[in-house]
């Protein structure tokens, strides 16, 4: 008995002894890796004193003291690796305030290999993003948004293994997006809207976490990609796209589209009949026509269709009327022809609040409801060859001249 309960007395005093002795070594040790505060030295250093507002974050950078190792108001917007890990701490996060900062960053960034995520975004940051980040393989996110950085991407991206979000958008940045994107397997949301980049769009179906990709305002040429099954959000507008679309109607996931580049064909079936599709924004492209069948829609969930500024032909497609959520329709802009569905009629205000057919070649007389006071909706039906009285508020700056009508309607 007096045995037995003797070890673990003893082994249990010498792990209190083990642990006094490791704090006060942890006390003395603990200390940033020398190359993490180079790093961030590197980092202050390349940004204009001028541009360092007294509060930031980057003015509290007071390297008389230790980084991991400063108490209060000191190293604001960055974290370090918990120290119990080890004796020496790593810088796991930088996380900047929106203060303006014009400066650059140096290639020692590369040298944070525990850091998990950069966010650098809304600040004046500028010159290229150094080869050295692929290093950073821990970075689970990055967003520089919102700076003035130039130059490709290429050098770095595929180190970034473990990277889940990445949002470049609003730089300069320009050159391709690599192949070997495909290889970021964690990936789940990637913005690189609103800078230079261009080429053709890599397939990148193998990113099969990607929930939100948009690529809008570049200078992307060619087809759509190959694009991921759980795929929910994709902005594409304002490239130089082309191609048909009716591969997206694959994509089961997809809740938003938004595409306004050089896409031909028609709005297929597939698309329309999406179990999830809120928001489909096709406006601004040479789209020529909407596969619509009376049995699609009930139980859509579609509440946008944007196709202004197309190519559709034809009639107005009565079977809109069946999509029981849609709100908001806009087809103004294009060569439709024929009567407006009188169906159309009781829909509007209830569910429909804006409808915009103007610009097309409609004619006729327009359905009763669109002549009522109470009439609750925002929309045009103006510059077609509807008989469409200018004291109704939604035929709006009236017809075109008959001449137009005659000539239009009469060829086809
Ligand atoms: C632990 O410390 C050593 C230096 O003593 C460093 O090289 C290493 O990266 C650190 N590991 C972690 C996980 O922080
Ligand atoms: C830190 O980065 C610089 C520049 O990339 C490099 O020359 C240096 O060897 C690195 N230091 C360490 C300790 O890794
Ligand atoms: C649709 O896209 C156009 C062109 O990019 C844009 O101007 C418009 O605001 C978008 N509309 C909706 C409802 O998303
Ligand atoms: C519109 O409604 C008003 C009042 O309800 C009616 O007097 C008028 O004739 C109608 N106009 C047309 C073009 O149907």
């Amino acid at each position: 008995m007096d045995f037995q309960t003797r070890i673990p007395l003893s082994s249990s005093t010498s792990f209190v002894v083990a642990m006094v002795l490791a704090s006060i070594f942890a006390l003395v040790l603990s200390k940033t890796l020398r190359s993490d505060t180079e790093a961030l030295q590197a980092l202050r250093r390349s940004i204009d004193p001028n541009m360092i507002p007294p509060s930031s974050y980057i003015s509290s950078w007071d390297f008389s003291v230790d980084p991991c190792d400063s108490t209060g108001a000191k190293f604001l917007g960055i974290l370090c690796s918990n120290p119990e890990d080890n004796m020496t701490n790593r810088i796991v996060s930088i996380e900047l305030d929106n203060a303006g900062y014009d400066g650059f960053l140096t290639h020692n960034i590369g040298n944070l290999t525990e850091l998990t995520s950069l966010d650098l975004s809304r600040n004046q940051f500028r010159g290229p993003l150094p080869d050295t980040l692929k290093n950073l393989k821990k970075l689970t996110m990055l967003s520089i948004s919102g700076n003035f950085f130039t130059g490709g991407i290429a050098g770095w991206i595929d180190g970034l293994k473990n990277i889940e979000s990445i949002d470049l958008s609003e730089n300069l940045l320009s050159g391709p997006i690599p192949m070997r994107i495909s290889e970021l397997r964690r990936l789940t949301r990637m913005n690189l809207a609103n800078n230079e980049f261009s080429g053709r769009i890599p397939d990148i179906n193998g990113l099969w976490k990607l929930d939100t990709l948009d690529l809008g305002s570049n200078m992307f040429v060619g087809s759509l990609p190959k694009l991921p099954t759980k795929l929910r959000s994709l902005t594409l507008s304002h490239n130089q796209l082309s191609g048909r679309i009716t591969e997206l109607g694959s994509l089961n996931e997809l809740r938003h589209i938004d595409l306004s580049d050089k896409f031909t064909g028609s709005i297929s079936r597939s698309i329309l009949s999406l179990p999830s599709l809120n928001q489909l924004n096709v406006s601004f492209n040479q789209l020529t026509s909407i596969e619509l069948y009376n049995h699609l829609g009930s139980s859509s969930p579609l509440q946008v269709l944007n196709v202004q500024r197309n190519r559709l032909q034809g009639h107005l497609p009565v079977g809109l009327v069946n999509f029981e959520n849609l709100q908001v329709i806009n087809l103004a802009y294009n060569g439709l022809t024929g009567r407006i569905p009188l169906a159309y009629g009781q829909r509007l205000g209830r569910p429909w609040r804006s409808l915009f057919l103007d610009d097309n070649f409609l004619s006729g007389h327009i359905p009763r409801q669109f002549n009522s006071s109470s009439l609750r909706i925002s929309g045009n039906l103006g510059n077609n060859c509807l008989n469409c009285p200018m004291r109704i508020p939604i035929c709006g700056g009236g017809q075109r001249p008959a001449s137009a009508c005659i000539s239009e309607i009469g060829n086809r």
